[in-house]
């Protein structure tokens, strides 16, 4: 598995320790910054890794600032990601089973560090469904985002 990783400055630190649990279970892990706590935008960041996970079949990404809403905001503009900001474990499955999202975008001050990992593992462990149903309407996702199936 490879992830991306990025944050602004208020994610800073839940991805450090975010960071240390992929790199835990052997995930590939490229981190594209912030590397600190100065001010910084998180529109930068987000556009980062979501050009890198779409560029690359197969990856994913992480993103984390204040409250993983511009960081999904931002990435979902990009052609191809499907990104989710989850805020515990069953939308974390869901995001993947149900919508096959391609980027993880959480929150470094909507819950504790605890909880972001209990969602990533969750992430990580859940597969898309292979349910016709599913498939059919993430079909339509990309379809509306004008690209080829
Ligand atoms: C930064 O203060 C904050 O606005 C940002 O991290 C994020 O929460 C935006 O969605």
């Amino acid at each position: 598995m490879k992830f991306y990783i990025g944050s602004d400055h208020a994610g800073f630190r839940t991805k450090v320790a975010l960071k240390k649990l992929l790199l835990g279970i052997n995930a590939e892990t490229v981190d594209l910054g912030t590397f600190g706590e100065d001010n910084v935008d998180y529109p930068d960041f987000a556009m980062k890794v979501a050009k890198k996970v779409a560029a690359e079949k197969g990856s994913f990404g992480l993103l984390v600032c204040g409250t993983g809403i511009g960081m999904s905001i931002t990435a979902n503009k990009v052609k191809g990601i499907r990104a989710a900001n989850p805020f515990d474990t069953y939308t974390a499955r869901v995001a993947r089973e149900h919508n096959d999202a391609n980027i993880l975008c959480l929150g470094g001050r909507t819950y504790p560090t605890p909880q972001a990992k209990k969602i990533l593992k969750a992430f990580l462990k859940a597969k898309p469904m292979s349910g016709e149903r599913h498939k059919r309407r993430v079909r339509k996702i990309i379809e509306i985002e004008g690209m080829e199936c």
